[in-house]
């Protein structure tokens, strides 16, 4: 270790992707691994709408290792944390800094402490699947900060320990994580089906339906294990997941949308067969899925694929542009936004959808007329505010690093939050 002084400080800076299930992971053989009892698959985000930044810093005047989340003191004592940074600490290498005369060698790395700063360009516990692009986004800076030379695959068997889900936020596009059969865990990893550019005229929507701060439990699996009758721990025969894969490969939207759809339907079905029940959806979520289903049935083939993980928020994945455009003028005409509500910061992420949907301001909102589709005689619904706001994205890439110090959280000095 550089000896002349004591006060340097190393740092590296990442950013890596949230997922959503297409295929939910759901129940576990080893809860402290974290090993899965199906496979399941995820399509990764675009982190310019939704990712988390970290800093991870080292320094032998760091006396503890430390952790702020969006600016606040976290405790690192949990087990899932201490499985991380013990995996990864065991990994370290020999690092050299020549220019600034900071040479660490593998051994140290034992005693060496570090501070880790993590911030979500999207509300923290909104139910975007915060955790796994954290745990994700902390395994990677942390392998880069140690020189760890593994692959994304085996890293990603290390961020799985964090959270399951985080495992398959070390890729791009369309991403499996197989469940393996080893004991120890070390074949339950990620891999990716397709990068993001595959498909890339898919268009994603999420619904936020409560941006409430929710309560930070880990989905409770256990019970769903241990009392649905329902639960396939096989998702299906191997036809259908094959025929999935095959989905997604030869951009078949129909196939993609109608097994995405049955498979998250499944989830909450399998959530409020587990005893006590689960529920997951609320009614706004119902309410979104059944404008989805009334529009794709007046189709005659899907545009839209809708799916809901473990909170009341619908992911919306629409064929192409087009569709997502004809989607979000829908969406706004059932869930326009409260009168106090700058349609500004009401659809975010991705706004060039919006112009494609002619809408400019709020009266282009009141003026949308009801879908064809509702033929009724009875006057088309309307929920005002039961949306928090909509977030337009697509598919993405996965982790990266950032070397520009400005994105750096952690001052370059101290090596405390900035
Ligand atoms: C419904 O990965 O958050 O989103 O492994 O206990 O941390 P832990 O659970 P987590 O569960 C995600 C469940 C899900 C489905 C999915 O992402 O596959």
């Amino acid at each position: 270790m550089a000896e002349e002084s004591q006060k340097w400080v190393l740092m590296v800076t990442a950013q890596t992707p949230t997922n959503i299930a297409v295929i939910k992971y759901w129940g576990k053989r080893d809860e402290n691994l974290i090993l899965a009892i199906n496979d399941s698959i995820s399509v990764t985000l675009d982190p310019a709408h939704l990712c988390t930044t970290t800093t991870v810093a080292v320094s032998p005047a760091f006396n503890q290792d430390r952790m702020w989340l969006n600016g606040k003191e976290i405790s690192l004592s949990g087990g899932r944390y201490q499985n991380c940074l013990r995996e990864i600490r065991a990994r370290a290498n020999d690092v050299e800094d020549e220019k600034r005369g900071i040479k660490i060698v593998k051994k140290d790395w034992e005693n060496l402490h570090v501070h880790i700063a993590s911030y979500n360009n999207f509300p923290t516990a909104a139910g975007l699947a915060s955790s796994a692009a954290g745990f994700a986004c902390l395994v990677y800076s942390l392998a880069k900060l140690m020189n760890v030379q593994e692959d994304n695959g085996k890293l990603s068997a290390i961020a799985r320990q964090g959270s399951g889900s985080a495992c398959r936020s070390l890729y791009g596009g369309f991403v499996k994580w197989v469940m393996g059969k080893e004991e120890n865990g070390s074949d339950s990893v990620a891999v990716q089906l397709v990068d993001e550019k595959h498909w890339d005229e898919l268009v994603i929507i999420i619904a936020v339906v409560s941006s409430r701060q929710m309560k930070q439990v880990a989905p409770q699996m256990l019970e769903t294990v241990e009392t649905s009758a329902l639960i396939d721990t096989g998702k299906g025969s191997s036809t259908k997941r094959i025929s999935y894969e095959e989905a997604i490969q030869n951009r078949d939207f129909p196939t993609f949308a109608q097994l995405t759809c049955a498979d998250s339907n499944q989830f909450h079905a399998v959530c409020m067969d587990t005893s006590p029940p689960i529920f997951y959806m609320n009614d706004t979520s119902h309410r979104v899925i059944g404008c989805v289903e009334k529009w794709n049935r007046s189709e005659g083939t899907p545009q839209v694929a809708y799916t809901s993980d473990a909170g009341p928020n619908a992911v919306l994945i629409a064929r192409n542009r087009k569709a997502a455009t004809l989607m979000l003028q829908r969406l706004l005409f059932h869930f326009p936004p409260n009168s106090d509500t700058d349609l500004n910061s009401y659809v975010i992420g991705d706004k060039s959808i919006l112009k494609d949907a002619g809408i400019q301001d709020i009266k282009d909102v009141e003026a949308l007329p009801p879908p064809p589709e509702i033929k009724d005689k009875v006057p088309a619904q309307k929920y005002k505010g039961e949306i928090s706001y909509f977030i337009c994205t697509r598919p993405g890439r996965g982790p990266v690093l950032l070397t520009d110090d400005s994105h750096a959280l952690l001052n370059p000095e101290t090596g405390l939050p900035k």
